[in-house]
């Protein structure tokens, strides 16, 4: 985490600034956002554990335009975040095929949580907080998926890669709440990008990001521009991010 105390006394001060200076904090941006057309994106799914986390990896990678989460992998209608039933905690993720690849993307999601247990262990694989799967919604996808588990499984002798790679069915959108969750947990990261709605922190890419940035899970260089894209508001008193 940023230190959450410095952010909140930044809040606090500039929202002091606020009322004394009259700078004014626009309620809506939406003129602003990426508009860029959707032809050419493609959507890739995975469940990695819990999946507040799982979207904070991935909203930060170049080419990744859109981040949600919710529940797939099973065949109920109606899950929820206390009643999983038969799915998985997943992460959409929607991204520009030309900036960044699926083999990319599975890079990322295989650094970032474990998919192994300890061999003897049992078979709790089922766990549904934990489960680990690719979706996969071609066959190429699917080869790709496969290679890289067959990897995985070479470099972990005494583990078993518990992973499962499964055909995209229904995504199940989680509840507003929970999306962008480590962005929604600081008001100051929130104020910087206006008043988004609920809809709007999900399909906005500058939110995407600020959320993995909320969580120090962006690519370090990216991390660093953030940091000083922010450093620059902070003494400007215009506090607006209007892009990354
Ligand atoms: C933010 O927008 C909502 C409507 O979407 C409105 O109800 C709320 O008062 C606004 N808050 C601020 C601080 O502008
Ligand atoms: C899956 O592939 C089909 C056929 O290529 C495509 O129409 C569909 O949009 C894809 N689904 C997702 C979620 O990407
Ligand atoms: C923001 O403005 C857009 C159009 O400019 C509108 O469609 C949208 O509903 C507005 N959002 C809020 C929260 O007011």
């Amino acid at each position: 985490m940023k230190s959450g105390v410095a952010a909140f006394l930044a809040a606090v001060i500039l929202c002091a600034a606020n009322s004394a200076l009259g700078i004014r904090f626009p309620a809506n941006l939406s003129g602003n956002r990426n508009v860029r057309s959707d032809r050419s994106l493609k959507i890739a799914l995975f469940a990695m554990g819990n999946f507040w986390r799982s979207e904070a990896v991935f909203g930060c990678l170049d080419g990744v335009q859109r981040t949600s989460v919710g529940y797939a992998g099973g065949s109920a209608t109606d899950p929820e975040y206390r009643k999983l039933r038969d799915h998985a905690e997943c992460v959409q993720i929607v991204y520009d095929p030309q900036i960044i690849t699926f083999h990319q993307l599975l890079d990322a999601f295989w650094s970032n949580h474990d998919s192994t247990q300890v061999f003897g262990q049992g078979p709790d694989v089922g766990n549904e907080y934990s489960r680990s799967i690719i979706f996969t919604n071609s066959t190429v996808e699917s080869r790709l998926a496969t290679a890289s588990k067959e990897f995985q499984q070479s470099r972990s002798k005494d583990r078993v890669v518990t992973t499962q790679i499964q055909r995209l069915g229904a995504f199940y959108p989680a509840e507003p709440h929970h999306q962008k969750f480590e962005l929604r947990r600081n008001p100051f990261y929130l104020l910087l990008l206006g008043n988004m709605s609920d809809e709007e922190l999900v399909t906005s890419s500058l939110a995407a990001k600020l959320n993995g940035y909320a969580a120090d899970l962006c690519p370090l260089r990216t991390q660093r521009k953030i940091d000083a894209k922010i450093e620059a508001i902070r003494r400007k008193g215009w506090p607006l991010l209007t892009d990354i």
